[in-house]
């Protein structure tokens, strides 16, 4: 399911206003930036590539609903974006992931200790779209994203701990998930309202619907890290086995009866002395997991639509939303 059409235009203006904040700097650092950001190979040639752009996406849609003019909603549309791809840039070395948008990670190109120093430098390049920004809803927009940032950091912190732990419930993973990556689709609906000037409780409820189709969108990401198809992706399907890591389909795989037991065997012997995918992918399989991850991302998704349904907006902006929040879902990349 690719971006539905009508969300194209605003796409456009977004990947403007980035080029526009990565136009100049640090040239190593600006240079690596727009590797990330998907414009360039790793030699500066011209490419395409990169992100999907939903969490910016996100920000203008929710500040169009609150009646604003999208376009004033950009300095937090690029924000978030920017913060993004520096949690991704970071994130990458903490998974030891090699691949990402089907390209080499960052710190593959330049080495880890370099890759530290992009993520910070995109960090920062962020946060300055806010706190230069003259809108009136500025501020509140940057106390949203520092809070946000800090939930995602220990949302990380809590992913990383979980790969050597024995035992994590649902409700750990979900806990965690709401920080990992809640936060920040939440944030990015929230800013969108406060830079529309929209009054606090809409603010508060854009947030929280945000944050409800975060986890819906993290449940689908832990699908496709396992039945996911890595062309469309861009991601590998075995890194997160081979990890250990805790996602939606291991958590309830390691508590199922049928398959617990043997699961947790393979998981104790790390690291793993060969690739066992195949063997993890089959338990995965028959504990049901791969119906319960589907059937938590619709949950979470009809969620997102209940919270969505109860925010004073028109029905035609309402109507985009969701057809966005949808696409959100259901992607298969
Ligand atoms: C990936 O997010 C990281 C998660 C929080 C799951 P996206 O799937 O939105 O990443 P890009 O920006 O499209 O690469
Ligand atoms: C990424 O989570 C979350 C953040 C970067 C904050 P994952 O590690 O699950 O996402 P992918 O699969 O690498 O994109
Ligand atoms: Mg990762
Ligand atoms: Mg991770």
């Amino acid at each position: 399911m690719s971006l539905p059409p009508e969300f194209l235009g605003r796409l456009a203006l977004i990947e403007e206003a980035l080029r526009r904040a990565l136009a100049e700097g640090p040239a190593e650092l600006v240079r690596m930036s727009r590797y990330v950001l998907g414009w360039e190979d790793a030699d500066g040639r011209p490419s395409a590539g990169g992100g999907k752009r939903l969490r910016p996406l996100l920000c203008l849609e929710v500040a169009a609903a609150a009646g604003a003019d999208p376009a004033q909603a950009l300095p937090g549309a690029v924000a978030v974006e920017l913060v993004h791809n520096f949690s991704l840039v970071h994130d990458d070395i903490q998974d030891g992931d090699a691949l990402r948008h089907g390209r080499p990670t960052a710190w593959q190109v330049v080495g880890a200790p370099q890759a530290i120093n992009l993520g910070n430098f995109l960090y920062t390049r962020g946060l300055r779209q806010l706190a230069d920004s003259r809108l009136p809803g500025a501020p509140l927009a940057l106390a949203i994203l520092f809070e946000a940032v800090e939930r995602m950091v220990a949302g990380q912190w809590a992913d990383i701990a979980f790969e050597d732990a024995e035992s994590v419930t649902e409700e750990d993973y979900l806990a965690m998930v709401e920080g990992k990556t809640g936060a920040l689709l939440g944030a990015a609906a929230g800013i969108g309202a406060a830079l529309a000037g929209a009054p606090r409780g809409t603010v508060d409820a854009f947030r929280a619907w945000g944050e409800r189709l975060g986890l819906a969108f993290q449940v689908q990401d832990d699908y496709l890290g396992a039945w996911g198809d890595a062309a469309a992706t861009g991601k590998s399907t075995s890194s997160d086995i081979a990890r250990r890591k805790k996602t939606l389909p291991v958590v309830f795989a390691l508590a199922s009866d049928g398959s617990g037991d043997a699961l947790r065997a393979i998981y104790r012997a790390a690291p793993a002395p060969e690739d066992d995918t195949a063997k993890v992918l089959e338990l995965l399989e028959t504990s049901g997991a791969r119906e319960h991850t589907r059937a938590l991302a619709r949950r979470f998704s009809a969620e997102a639509e209940a919270l969505l349904a109860d925010i004073a907006i028109a029905d035609d902006a309402r109507d985009r939303l969701r057809t966005f929040a949808r696409f959100i879902a259901e992607r298969d990349r």
